[in-house]
């Protein structure tokens, strides 16, 4: 199995929000190779965190690509803005749209690039008709709507499935993996097909480790991963 390359996404809403410009020149100190907002709306989960303005107030201190991933319902109300605000990819819940391919069009239309996230209990073959319209697949390795959370250990598989769906496709996109991407899981994580990680509490915004200590960890569990997938070849 061939996977395109490791890329390392910091969950912001992880991070001291008393302190986030610090945070962001760590994460960028630390080599992690993207910034991933998790925006929650209190219905389609529930919970509140982080919006347009945040994004927008990054974007001014970093150029580090942002991820957006709408944890909304109909979140087709909101890619302009975000798009606007400064984010590169914009990830839509399968779950919550009753026209997706229109979104992820819509998303593409912006010039970012457009992503589908999948929840635990969402099958793969929700997304066989929109192979062609999606940049990025996000698998979630828990029910969304909370940071800390324990893996959903049937997403494990799921991440495998996907990844064998895709060559099948001949669509070898990128695989995000959102949730207790910890230390202990990426490994399983890459070996089944997943390339990029988000870090949050379990791995790169430990309590008991810096975060240019959890990210060069997180890293290194996963280029292990990797280079084994690709039968020991870098
Ligand atoms: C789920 C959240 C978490 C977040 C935190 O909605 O988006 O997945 O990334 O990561 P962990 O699970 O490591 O605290
Ligand atoms: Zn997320």
């Amino acid at each position: 199995m061939l996977l395109p390359p490791i890329k390392l996404c910091a969950s912001l809403a992880c991070a001291d929000p008393l302190h986030l410009a610090r945070e962001i020149e760590a994460i960028e100190a630390a080599g992690i190779d993207m910034i991933h907002i998790d925006v929650m709306d209190g219905s389609f989960v529930p919970n509140l965190a982080l919006s347009i303005d945040l994004v927008r107030a990054v974007r001014r201190i970093t150029d580090l690509p942002m991820d957006a991933h709408l944890m909304m319902v109909d979140p087709a109300r909101y890619i302009e803005p975000f798009a606007e605000a400064g984010a590169d990819l914009i990830v839509v819940h399968q779950e919550a749209c009753t026209h997706l391919q229109r979104t992820l069009a819509a998303i593409r239309a912006l010039g970012v690039g457009a992503g589908v996230a999948l929840n635990p209990a969402t099958s793969l073959k929700m997304l066989e008709y929109v192979l062609d319209d999606i940049d990025l697949l996000l698998i979630m390795t828990v029910n969304p709507g909370f940071v800390g959370q324990k893996l959903v250990p049937a997403t494990v598989g799921k991440i495998a499935d996907a990844r064998r769906m895709l060559a099948a496709h001949n669509r070898p996109i990128d695989i995000q993996v959102d949730g207790n991407v910890s230390l202990d899981n990426a490994h399983a994580m890459v070996a089944a097909g997943a390339n990029w990680l988000v870090g949050g509490t379990s791995s790169i915004f430990r309590r008991d480790l810096t975060i240019a200590e959890g990210a060069a960890e997180l890293r290194r569990v996963a280029e292990r991963a990797r280079m084994e997938a690709h039968g020991g070849v870098a």
